[in-house]
């Protein structure tokens, strides 16, 4: 499964890629590579053909909140969770400590790509760690929760992205739970799942047997949380919410005759640590 959850991350930068002024993410292309056009190409036939624009607004969602916080902080951390190949730090202020958690692989290949990248300007300079943290591993929590001690006096804001679909509510509250430890007052939690009612659209149908028969995965938990799960997680106010689907229709890119319930629908909860 880990393979399949890294491929992933390659097709949603792929995805950004293709229309990088609805995603406002220009670097997405670096991640390019060969197979994902077709790979594309495939899902859009058996799934959805709506994916593409879906995940743009989702990055452009999060940039949009990340580029808009604390602009006068001297001290920011933005530790992104299950980062995959996402581009925010090289869009955001250089002020910015940013630290991505990955598994090894993604980790030590981002590592090494940034760098290279940065060393030929086609990158610009951040400060940005790759660690490789099992989000969900309490071993890995405890040895996290201890290096984050050096960033005590720093604001931090928190990114989960497009991961609580791989893992299973008990990871997830154990995730969320971790956040509330690692975070003090007035700190930022961004989480992004499909609601529970996304579970009886067609769509949603189509992308469960995608996996079975395609990505020869069925143990993947395709977890979805209610709104409810959030207005009442312990230790955080939830202060503003959206979706793709919702931002696609106030930038009129998501031609009105589709339906909320034709498309996966990811929502995006931001909260702050109470
Ligand atoms: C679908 S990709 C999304 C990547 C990125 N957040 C984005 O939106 O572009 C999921 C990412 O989460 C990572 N991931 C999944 N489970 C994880 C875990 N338990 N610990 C750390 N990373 C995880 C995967 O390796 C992958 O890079």
């Amino acid at each position: 499964m880990e393979i399949f959850v890294h491929d992933t991350a390659f097709m949603i930068a792929y995805y950004r890629a293709q229309q990088s002024d609805l995603s406002e993410d220009p670097y997405a292309q670096l991640w390019l590579r060969p197979g994902l056009h077709k790979w594309s190409q495939q899902f859009a036939a058996k799934v959805s053909e709506h994916d593409e624009l879906l995940h743009c607004l989702r990055n452009r969602f999060f940039y949009t909140e990340l580029k808009t916080l604390w602009p006068e902080e001297e001290k920011v951390l933005f530790l992104n969770m299950g980062a995959g190949f996402s581009m925010y730090p090289y869009l955001l202020s250089e002020k910015i400590q940013t630290i991505e958690l990955d598994f090894e692989e993604i980790a030590l290949y981002k590592n090494e790509k940034t760098r290279e990248f940065t060393s030929k300007n086609l990158l610009p300079k951040r400060s940005v760690e790759h660690w490789n943290v099992d989000i969900t591993n309490p071993k890995n929590q405890a040895v996290l929760l201890q290096k984050l001690e050096a960033y005590r006096d720093y604001k931090k804001v928190v990114l989960i992205e497009g991961v609580f679909f791989f893992l299973t509510e008990a990871e997830i509250n154990s995730v969320l739970s971790f956040c509330a430890d690692l975070l003090d007052p007035k700190d930022i939690l961004m989480c992004v799942s499909f609601d529970e009612s996304q579970k009886e659209t067609a769509v949603f149908k189509r992308l469960i047997d995608y996996f079975a028969e395609v990505l020869q995965s069925t143990s993947n938990p395709f977890s979805t949380l209610p709104h409810s799960y959030y207005e009442q997680l312990n230790g955080f106010n939830l202060k503003k919410q959206g979706s793709s689907f919702e931002l696609g229709r106030n930038l009129e890119v998501i031609p009105s005759h589709i339906k909320t319930t034709e498309v996966l629908n990811e929502h995006f909860y931001i909260l702050e640590r109470t």
